[in-house]
């Protein structure tokens, strides 16, 4: 921290771009959590419904109610973001997810469970709101795409540790001889309280990276933000004029709330609608059903239970590496046609999976595919999963980080990233019994979700890729007084 009007020292480019780098990916590990913390549940699931006496029906709920409470945190996430700051609300969260991962390793009853496990939500919700706001905000523009994929990775890489995790805490507990290894009957436990070994990580991040400079200068601290921007822009580039330009977007001090997100005639203002349906569409093409539910998947296509879990682990590592394609391409080929190419290959390898499917004999009521059927379902679910990972998976977040100008944008992205979590909670609690009626049906409605996807991406979103977070206003044409009703 220094005095106001202290020169801002710059650094060279390259050095620039790497500090921006390390900040963008400090930031991220709020994404390693989310990706944890939603899928370490997976492993413990059949210990909790023998611990507690639990059937489907409420084993579900309470895999459900974090999803309600992730909706939560990213709701209020937004405002505290304009209050706080963006690097309190993710020290807040950290505290949150320590708390959550402890109070679920020693639940007593699946109530008590349930309320953890909404605490946990909460900053789910709150971290899936800031890390792609934060990213945006310290990004150099011509790099922002990348950086805002960096959340993505961080999520997919949470995913894949957290079975890990899970696998490796089961076979521990249920090795040694006795069958009493040192976590004895409790792994279910264990995987919830490994938890908190990122959690702390990341509020120790949180703890060592400077606030976003859009959000100081909207405090009115000038010389810390042109401190952070000359950090992260490096040599060459006005921090003066940039702050100016942040400034005259920000039109009025006090944090923006939802409620300002209404426009005259629409309720909301447009472009908070593009971001909540791209939001909902990223979740109607049924990603999480293959990470919640890829058991019932790979079964119909011929594995064995056991192998199913193999299968979940292979599918997380061709997540992990297919958002590196669109790290490789976001920034060069753009973001409307990453999501255009996404949506298009969504819809035909689901189409694909729905076809085979509704066709498949069923084998005590569960649909069993043939031996061209299923090698073709299991490269059309791994084509899905690429289309997936590749473009719609990181792009949706980095587009909802940038997209909105600065004046509304913790409030947009909170309000879009609250109906991701609702349409998540949606389409998680309605598989098993759209499944009942038949994996085909599932599957028919996800081609379906992902062919309108593609026509409402070519109709309705536009191009980001290289534009100032200060230029967003023009892309949509928001009148300013749509934005700011006492501007
Ligand atoms: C995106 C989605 C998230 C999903 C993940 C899987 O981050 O928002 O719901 O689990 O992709 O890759």
């Amino acid at each position: 921290m220094g005095t106001e009007g202290e020169p801002a020292a710059q650094e060279p480019p390259s050095h620039a771009t790497a500090t921006a780098t390390m900040i963008a990916g400090a930031a991220a590990v709020g994404g390693f959590l989310f990706g944890y913390d939603t899928s370490v549940i997976n492993g413990t699931v059949e210990a909790l419904r023998a611990e507690f006496g639990l059937g489907s029906f409420v084993v579900g709920l309470v895999v459900a109610s974090a999803l309600l409470g992730c909706a939560a945190g990213a709701w209020f996430a937004g405002e505290l973001a304009d209050r706080i700051g963006r690097v309190r609300v993710m020290l807040l969260a950290a505290l949150l997810f320590v708390l959550s991962a402890l109070g679920s390793a020693l639940a007593f009853s699946a109530v008590d469970l349930t309320l953890w496990r909404l605490v946990g939500g909460l900053a789910i919700g709150a971290a899936s709101v800031i890390a792609p706001a934060y990213i945006a905000e310290i990004a150099p523009a011509r790099l922002r795409g990348r950086l805002g994929s960096l959340q993505q990775l961080a999520i997919v890489t949470g995913i894949f540790t957290a079975l890990l995790a899970d696998y490796f805490i089961a076979r521990v507990s249920a090795g040694g001889a006795s069958g009493e290894f040192p976590l004895g009957g409790t792994a279910w436990r264990w995987m919830f309280a490994s938890a908190v070994v990122p959690a702390v990580i990341y509020g120790a991040i949180a703890m060592s990276i400077p606030e976003s400079p859009r959000f100081l200068v909207k405090r009115h601290q000038e010389a810390r933000a042109r401190r952070v921007l000359a950090r992260v822009l490096g040599a060459g580039t006005d921090v003066d004029a940039k702050v100016r330009d942040i400034a005259r977007t920000l039109r009025e001090d006090r944090p923006v709330r939802v409620r300002d997100l209404r426009g005259p005639r629409l309720g909301l203002l447009p472009i908070v609608w593009v971001g909540i349906l791209l939001s909902v569409f990223q979740q109607f093409v049924g990603i999480n059903v293959i990470f919640y539910y890829s058991s019932s998947l790979w079964q119909a296509v011929g594995f064995s239970e056991s192998d199913a879990m193999l299968t979940s682990v292979i599918t997380s590592i061709t997540n992990i590496v297919t958002t590196l394609v669109a790290i490789a391409l976001i920034d060069r080929i753009g973001r409307r046609r990453l999501l255009l190419a996404g949506a298009a290959g969504m819809t035909l390898t689901l189409a694909t999976l729905t076809v085979a499917f509704a066709t498949a004999p069923l084998v005590d009521g569960e649909p069993v595919l043939g031996p061209t059927a299923g090698p073709i379902a299991l490269i059309a679910a791994n084509l899905y999963v690429f289309s997936f990972g590749a473009t719609w998976g990181p792009v949706v977040w980095v587009l909802l980080g940038e997209m909105f100008n600065n004046f509304i944008r913790a409030a947009a992205l909170a309000v879009a990233a609250a109906a991701q979590w609702i349409a998540n909670w949606l389409i998680t609690m309605t598989f098993p019994a759209m499944a009942a009626l038949g994996l085909g049906f599932a599957y028919g409605f996800y081609t379906l979700s992902a062919g309108v996807a593609f026509l409402f991406v070519y109709k309705a979103v536009r191009e980001t890729k290289g534009r100032e977070l200060e230029d967003m206003d023009q892309l949509y044409g928001v009148p300013e007084d749509r934005t700011a009703r006492h501007a």
